[in-house]
């Protein structure tokens, strides 16, 4: 992977020995077997630690959005690096909490709270809601006040600013579903102060994720400064600034969104005139790198208008191809000898979108040969289903050079574990 920033990478195809860290992946696809995520342990932490760095001047909270990899290794890693967490639903409330997570380094994120799980927050106490509703605004207020309590809340904004991603991944548009239009904001901001169950002490935005550039985050930074410059007229003192997360990575050699680093140095100089807490909900750029996801050559076969490299894993291990025509750099560890050949690599279920790469130049493949999808760390695992009866894969992670498997491959009874005959 060596198109990633180098301090961030830790993957490497060396002499086509593929390796996380000191440790040969087909080391690992002989112990555990194929499909599986590999992560790398530093590679989750040197992101956190450039966020850290880049902010380290300025109070700041690291929410990591957990919905991009939640698994419970990971979270504990982040947890022990001072981190916090970006939740959205009941369900992510509790795998941060059970990491370790304090509840008041997490924000509550989501446009469709319901009271249980507004609840749940109000009990362990989280550091903020960021809201994205009147109607959530009305339920927060009167559920804190029965139990007599007054929550900080923050209203996450729709600034109609086009993130210039992937359409089904763009937030901050009037289009989406997501945020309080600004005008609407500034009204609902108002209403706060005869509100006795809340206090409005932040603002928030997540106008979309995977962005290339930093210019539309910054934007949306100073439509949350603006903003602020108005309530604080009318008496409303905003406490902390959250810009959601967003950031982009390199899938492919031919993207290069900034480092983490500079980019959370960027926002702490646009903040100059702000002197409360900056937040930031990255998911992708924490997690993206840190993980690939191996498999192995099932069969090839030539159609005569094709050739296919049919592959164990499938749109069920990572869907991104099929959802987002999403690219992950695949490396391999055939020679690469002979000639490339332009291939399409197909997984076994069956739906055609069910295809990571068309025309993709690879030297001639045989069965049992490993193939890493590269940045395969973020949204790859979490997105993962059992459809066609395929049992989720396991996890490992890599330190140093060791690794241990920590999520179990999952067996047939998982198929049938819920049911009730
Ligand atoms: N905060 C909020 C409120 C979010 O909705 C998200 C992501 C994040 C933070 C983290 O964004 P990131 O730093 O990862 O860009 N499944 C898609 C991505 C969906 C993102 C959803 N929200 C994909 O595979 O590309």
């Amino acid at each position: 992977m060596q198109f990633v920033h180098p301090d961030l990478n830790f993957f490497s195809l060396n002499n086509g020995v593929l390796a996380a860290e000191g440790v040969d992946l087909a080391k690992i696809a002989q112990d555990v077997g194929t499909p599986c995520y590999v992560y790398s342990r530093a590679g989750f932490e040197a992101p956190l630690l450039a966020y850290q760095e880049g902010l380290k001047d300025r109070k700041h909270l690291i929410c990591y959005a957990i919905k991009a990899n939640p698994c419970g290794a990971l979270l504990r890693l982040a947890a022990a690096l001072g981190a916090g967490a970006d939740v959205t639903s009941g369900g992510e409330l509790a795998q941060a909490s059970r990491a370790g997570i304090p509840p008041e380094k997490i924000v509550f994120s989501g446009v469709a709270k319901t009271a249980r799980e507004i609840n749940e927050a109000l009990d362990l106490g989280i550091f903020s809601f960021n809201i994205e509703s009147e109607s959530e605004l009305d339920l927060i207020d009167r559920l804190a006040l029965e139990r007599n309590q007054r929550v900080s809340i923050s209203f996450r904004v729709n600034p109609d600013i086009d993130a210039k991603t992937h359409p089904k991944i763009t937030t901050g548009m009037h289009k989406n579903k997501f945020g309080i239009p600004t005008e609407q904001a500034l009204e609902l901001a108002r209403s706060t102060k005869k509100r006795a169950g809340v206090v409005l002490t932040g603002l928030d935005c997540h106008i979309g994720s995977g962005l290339p550039e930093t210019g539309p985050l910054l934007e949306a930074l100073q439509a949350l400064m603006q903003l602020r410059g108005m309530l604080e007229n009318e008496g409303l003192e905003i406490t902390h600034l959250d810009i959601g997360g967003g950031l982009g990575i390199q899938y492919t050699p031919d993207q290069n969104p900034a480092h983490p680093r500079e980019y959370a140095k960027l926002l702490a100089d646009n903040l100059q005139d702000f002197d409360g807490t900056i937040i930031v909900e990255p998911g992708r750029s924490i997690s993206g790198n840190a993980g690939v996801l191996l498999s192995s050559v099932v069969h090839t076969k030539d159609n005569g208008k094709r050739r296919f490299v049919i592959i164990d894993a499938a749109m069920t291990d990572l869907v991104r191809p099929a959802m987002y025509e999403a690219k992950h750099e695949i490396l391999v560890n055939s020679p690469r000898n002979g000639d490339s050949f332009p291939v399409d690599v197909v997984g076994g279920v069956c739906e055609s979108s069910d295809t990571f790469a068309r025309d993709c130049a690879l030297p001639p493949m045989k069965p049992g040969d490993l193939l890493a999808f590269c940045s395969a760390g973020a949204y790859g695992f979490a997105m993962s289903s059992q459809y066609n009866g395929r049992p989720r894969v396991p996890e490992v992670l890599v330190e140093g050079d060791t690794y241990r498997v920590v999520r179990r491959r999952e067996t047939y009874e998982d198929l049938w574990a819920a049911e009730i005959l």
